[in-house]
């Protein structure tokens, strides 16, 4: 029989073989790749000295290939709990110096406790990925493990946060658990996510393709919009995170962290009024509207890379945070088209499962005309912003900057759609459709007897414009609730979400609504 000393002992060993994950050689190749440890990663993740970590004995129990004698610290992946910013988060951290990172049967029930865990206390979840996929040694085992995460990632689905980092490879069915969580971060040049890897793709299709340009950050943010942030390298990705979760509440019965001293900040900006040019056609950059009205250096970009041509951020009024989305008359006139209302309705729903108030800024030409737009299913993805925002339940507000036309205008969160308060700049052209395409219609006969038929139109899109292409015929209407001078937005917001603090919206019981998928 060992004495306690020699069980205390036994103890130490063991912890510093699981410290020490595949071993010496393989902590330092993956720190050749500029990567970090899994263990490493959550001790930087973590505030200093708050970070427990939870079944770290575990052991697999497969015997096939081999794998009965052999040895995996962990199963290849930490898992714990710890405070952010003093807030609690659960994590897991794939080890990919065990056997890759691969995901075997009690892997992935580590995983799931922890989720199970985080949904019981309510607090947020971040998994950051390193993984060379399910363990085939596991076959099977390996497939149901990942079912489970898949499952447990859909139960925690609008109840807490979920946060992926994919800080190494995640490939095949294994990008589907970042794919179901809120947001993904993905670090540059390590990280890297596809279905189908370059050698698969190369048997199927014949096309080539190096896995970097394939499933890289930057084609993951900017082409396939799967990647919300890019990150430099893991620390830069934890610090995105950290970032992240300061907007965040813990879970959907609670609001997100307020600064908010309790004091309304009514600076009139007069810049404001110089903003929207005389021309327009010209265009201009939404931010420098966003960052004058917002507090100072709170603007936090979501999905900065993907459909440049609407901004969906995080940002604080007042020390409340708000989610805003706006349109970026810089990128195709701010049309909307399929990518942007994906982009928008995602952050929508976002801001409303987590009790998170929406504010618009419109200046919409329209939902982007073509072919390609039409093929595409514009008809299906633009009405998901319909949807998400007519079913959003949270505090509503609208600016119209500039052009609101149509339908656009409507899935921009319009009075008719629930907005609680929408206001207009001087300059805002609220009309069924843009002056040019309406003459074109009502006047069509009349052009073309015109003795200078290009004079006349001109003449007739003028009159339009003054008469319809201005914010008084829908202020006549009550579908804006006032017309302000736009150096007076931040005072308009910011009286406009403190009267909306106790909003209530009780909507008829149901299942769930069925979004256009
Ligand atoms: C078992 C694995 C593994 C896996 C890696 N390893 N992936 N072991 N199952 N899926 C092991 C390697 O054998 C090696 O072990 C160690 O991890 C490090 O891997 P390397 O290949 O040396 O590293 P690297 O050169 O950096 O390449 C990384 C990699 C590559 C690109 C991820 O390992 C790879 O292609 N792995 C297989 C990927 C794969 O096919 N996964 C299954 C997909 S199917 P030793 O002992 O030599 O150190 C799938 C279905 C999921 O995921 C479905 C869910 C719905």
């Amino acid at each position: 029989m060992s004495t306690v000393a020699e069980k205390l002992e036994l103890l130490k060993q063991k912890n510093a073989h699981v410290n020490l994950g595949g071993g010496k050689e393989k902590l330092e190749a993956q720190h050749k790749l500029n990567k970090m440890t899994a263990h490493e990663r959550l001790h930087l993740l973590y505030d200093r000295g708050f970070y427990d970590e939870l079944f770290r004995f575990i052991r697999h129990g497969a015997t096939s290939f081999g794998m009965a004698d052999r040895d995996l610290p962990a199963d290849g992946v930490v898992t714990g709990l710890g405070a952010i910013g003093g807030r609690l988060v659960y994590a897991s951290s794939q080890d990919f110096t065990v056997m890759g990172g691969s995901v075997g049967w009690m892997h992935a029930r580590k995983i799931c406790e922890i989720m199970d865990m985080a949904l019981k206390a309510g607090a947020p979840y971040i998994a950051i990925n390193d993984s060379g996929g399910a363990r085939i040694q596991e076959g099977v085992d390996s497939l149901r493990g990942y079912g489970r995460i898949f499952y447990y990632n859909t139960l925690l689905s609008g109840v807490v946060p979920q946060i992926s980092i994919i800080a190494g490879p995640c490939a095949g069915g294994a990008a589907y658990s970042p794919a179901l969580m809120d947001f993904i971060i993905m670090v540059k040049d390590t990280g890297q996510m596809f279905i189908a890897g370059p050698e698969v793709i190369k048997q199927a299709t014949g096309e080539e393709i190096t896995a970097e340009e394939l499933g890289g950050a930057f084609v993951q943010a900017a082409t396939s919009g799967n990647v919300h942030f890019i990150a430099r390298d893991d620390a830069d990705a934890i610090e995105i995170a950290q970032t992240l979760l300061s907007y965040l509440p813990a879970n959907n019965t609670e609001d997100a962290p307020s600064h908010s001293t309790g004091e309304l900040l009514m600076i009139e900006d007069e810049e404001l009024n110089r903003v929207v040019p005389d021309d327009n056609r010209d265009p201009y950059n939404m931010f420098d509207i966003l960052h004058r009205v917002f507090d100072p250096n709170t603007i936090f970009e979501v999905h900065s890379h993907y459909a440049k041509n609407i901004i969906v951020a995080f940002a604080r009024l007042n020390g409340r945070v708000v989610g805003i989305v706006a349109n970026q008359p810089m990128e195709k006139f701010g049309a909307i088209d399929i990518d942007a209302s994906d982009k928008a309705s995602r952050f929508v729903r976002f801001c409303n499962a987590f009790n998170i108030p929406l504010i618009s800024f419109v200046d919409v030409p329209g939902f982007l005309p073509g072919v390609e737009q039409e093929f595409g299913g514009i008809i299906r993805h633009g009405a998901k912003m319909l949807f998400s925002f007519s079913a959003a339940t949270v505090p509503k507000i609208s600016i119209v900057v500039r052009k609101a036309y149509g339908g656009a205008y409507l899935a921009m969160c319009a009075k008719s759609l629930g907005a609680d308060r929408v206001a207009a700049w001087p300059t805002a052209e609220i009309a069924v459709m843009g002056a040019e395409g309406a003459v074109s219609v009502l006047y069509k006969n009349e052009i073309k007897g015109a003795p200078d038929p290009k004079r006349k139109r001109k003449e007739l899109i003028e009159q339009y414009q003054a008469e319809f292409s201005t914010p008084y015929m829908a202020a006549g209407k009550g579908m804006v609730d006032a017309v302000i001078e736009p150096k007076k937005t931040r005072a308009y917001l910011s009286v406009a979400l403190e009267s909306l603090r106790s909003k209530r919206d009780l909507r008829p019981q149901k299942k769930h609504g069925l979004i256009p998928l």
